[in-house]
Order: C-alpha cells, then sequence, then structure tokens
C-alpha cells in the first residue's frame, strides 16, 4: 500500500494510501469529534460532526467519509468547524425531547458528553418535542424515538456484524425514525436475535437494556472490534 503526505494542521505527515482522514487525524493525535462513526461499522457520513476544513475548497469534508489524497492541507479546529460543530450539536438536542435527568443513560451518554465538551449550557433553538412513542414490547430492550439522534449506528451493527437485519430507517427529515422489521413493535420481531448489539452502540439513551435503566450499566460499543478481530482470526470454534 502507497504512502501519501499531507499536511494536518499545519503540521507534515504521511498516511497509508486508502486511509479515511478521520483514521489520520486521530492516528496523530487529534481529538475530532464524531456520533455517527463507530470503528468495526461502515461510514455513513451523517452527523457532520467530524467535518474539516480543506485547502483549494470551501465545502467542508466529512473526515470519515473522505479519503486521503496527496496533499492535502486540513485543518480541524478553525473558529468556524468548531462554531458549527457545536451549532450541530443543539440543532440534534432540539430535535427530539432529551430531558438527561430522567434518561437511563444520564452520566453515561455520547451525546451528553460531547455537548459537554463543546461548552454547550443551553440550546439556542426552540425544541420541536415532537410525541413520539416509547417500544417497550420486547422483554429486554426499549427503543426510545425521543431520544434517538439517526445516527444509524444500531442499524449498521444489527445488519453488518449480528446479520439479522431487524432495524431500519423510515421516513424522511425530521419524520425519520428508526423501525423494527416492517414497522412492528419490537416484541413482536422473528428477525431479532436478543444479542443487544443495537444497545451497546447506540450512543444515547434510545434504545436502552432493561439493566441499563435498572442498575445504570455502562454500554461498551468498542466491544464490536473485538467480535470482529475474533471472527477474522477464527478464535471462537463452534
Ligand atoms: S438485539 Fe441484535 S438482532 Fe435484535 S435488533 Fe438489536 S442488534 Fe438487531
Ligand atoms: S436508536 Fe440509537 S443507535 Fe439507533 S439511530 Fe437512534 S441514536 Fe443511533
Ligand atoms: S462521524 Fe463523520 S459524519 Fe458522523
Amino acid at each position: 500500500m502507497g504512502v501519501v503526505t499531507l499536511t494536518l494542521n499545519n503540521q507534515l505527515i504521511s498516511a497509508r494510501e486508502g486511509q479515511s482522514l478521520l483514521e489520520v487525524i486521530r492516528e496523530n493525535g487529534v481529538d475530532l469529534p464524531t456520533l455517527c462513526h463507530l470503528d468495526g461499522l461502515s461510514e455513513r457520513g451523517g452527523c457532520r460532526l467530524c467535518v474539516v476544513e480543506a485547502e483549494g475548497t470551501s465545502r467542508l469534508l466529512a473526515a470519515c467519509v473522505t479519503p486521503v489524497q496527496e496533499g492535502m492541507n486540513i485543518r480541524t479546529h478553525t473558529e468556524r468547524l468548531v462554531r458549527y460543530r457545536k451549532m450541530l450539536v443543539e440543532l440534534l438536542l432540539a430535535e427530539r425531547t432529551h430531558v438527561c435527568s430522567v434518561c437511563a443513560v444520564n452520566g453515561r451518554c455520547e451525546l451528553q458528553a460531547l455537548a459537554a465538551r463543546l461548552g454547550i449550557d443551553h440550546v439556542r433553538y426552540e425544541p420541536l418535542h415532537p410525541d413520539l412513542p416509547v417500544d417497550a414490547s420486547h422483554g429486554r430492550f426499549v427503543l426510545d424515538h425521543n431520544r434517538c439522534i439517526l445516527c444509524g449506528r444500531c442499524v449498521r451493527a444489527c445488519d453488518e456484524v449480528e446479520g439479522a437485519h431487524t432495524l431500519d430507517f423510515m421516513g424522511r427529515g425530521v419524520q425519520s425514525r428508526i423501525i423494527v422489521d416492517l414497522d412492528q413493535p419490537w416484541g413482536s420481531s422473528r428477525s431479532c436475535t436478543g444479542c443487544g448489539k443495537c444497545v451497546q452502540v447506540c450512543p444515547t439513551g434510545a434504545i436502552v437494556a432493561r439493566e441499563n435503566i435498572a442498575g445504570g450499566v455502562e454500554k461498551r460499543p468498542d466491544f464490536l472490534l473485538r467480535i470482529l478481530e475474533g471472527r477474522q482470526k477464527r478464535i471462537w470454534r463452534w
């Protein structure tokens, strides 16, 4: 694999051909926020939090879906980018109903942590507060659409790692939501294996296990990499 050279925040760095900008940026110790990206899953490029500036284009590039190219000159934390990311998180918070004080993952939520990191102490936009249902029909898991940020991590984990493809998206824009099979109660799904991968990868309190609610159990989104590595190395035998 070839090597490319690029500039990252005024530093000359090298990367492997085919790597994404996000991989390279993180490998070089720059802390770039992400929400829809998760190591082990395909990229969706949906949340736009990983946007960076590249010299020669006024378009902001989503680092997770942009491959490195020779000679790129990338900036990750300009004033415009920091302002933009803050605005994006505020819009996410305004789009549904995120009341952290009564959330099962309060204190362990990626959205909440990111908002704190970006210095968001209030939301400047009028909250939409849509009246969305909570699906508590499954014996072990609960899906609260009010807390969903439509990152699609659950959909990809269910499809790409578990192979069940129980979860999917329905609708467009602010009307989008996660559905189970052909939009049926989760408890009646015949494709769901009950593996809990969607629970672990969901960055918010939108999908939780009942034990998350009762005992404040941490989610472990990094477990996907262990599963994938184990499969690749054929560590497990049945
Ligand atoms: S529990 Fe497993 S199979 Fe069921 S929806 Fe979640 S990821 Fe898919
Ligand atoms: S349920 Fe969770 S993982 Fe799935 S799209 Fe919503 S926030 Fe993302
Ligand atoms: S992490 Fe790149 S767009 Fe979401």
